[in-house]
């Protein structure tokens, strides 16, 4: 098995792939109509947000993002990981290294809409229910808000 590396995309190819990566694991599986094409950005705060990718023998099996909504809240979205690779810790990794960049960032709070059978992922994390689920692309979410200056760091407490 090749190692599973987290970084950042950079190049065009990169992001083009991120984006049908993220297409493959968040949408494709909800069979929309889509006006976009999969390999394409799905709305305007991309151009300013972090992404990382988690990159297994040059293929993206993994990717992120984090977006700065005020100068202290964040919003993490589009957390993806291949099915053939969940449950192997590359989620968490990309999590906790956006919850790190978003502290040097100096945020003190970030945001998360939650797919509903995904609220005790990001409970790992210190995230937290906010107000009551709602509906978005015909599946049950929940806004779940992380404090960051209480937010335990998985990593830094596994032995
Ligand atoms: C949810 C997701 C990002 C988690 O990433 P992952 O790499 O599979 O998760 P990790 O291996 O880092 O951590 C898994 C741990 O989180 C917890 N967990 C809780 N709910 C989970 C869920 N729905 N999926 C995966 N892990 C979950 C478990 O404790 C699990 O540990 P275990 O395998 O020992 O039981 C990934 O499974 C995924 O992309 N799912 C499909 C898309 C999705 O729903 N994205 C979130 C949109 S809000």
């Amino acid at each position: 098995m090749y190692p599973v590396e987290i970084r950042s995309a950079s190049t065009l190819r990169e992001f083009e792939a991120m984006y049908a990566q993220r297409w493959t694991v968040l949408r494709h599986p909800l069979k929309m109509e889509c006006s976009l094409q999969p390999n394409q950005p799905l709305d305007s705060l991309e151009q300013t947000a972090y992404h990382l990718i988690a990159v297994c023998n040059q293929a993206i099996v993994g990717s992120a993002r984090l977006c700065h909504l005020t100068p202290t809240l964040g919003s993490l979205s589009y957390v993806a990981v291949s099915i053939e690779f969940q449950r192997q810790g590359v989620g968490t990794r990309l999590v906790q290294a956006l919850l790190d960049q978003a502290r040097l960032d100096g945020l003190s709070q970030v945001r998360v809409m939650a797919r509903a059978d995904t609220i005790s992922f990001y409970e790992r994390f210190d995230f937290r229910a906010q107000g009551d689920v709602i509906y978005y692309l015909g599946i049950a979410h929940q806004f779940m808000l992380c404090q960051l200056s209480s937010a335990a760091s998985i990593s830094s407490s596994t032995p």
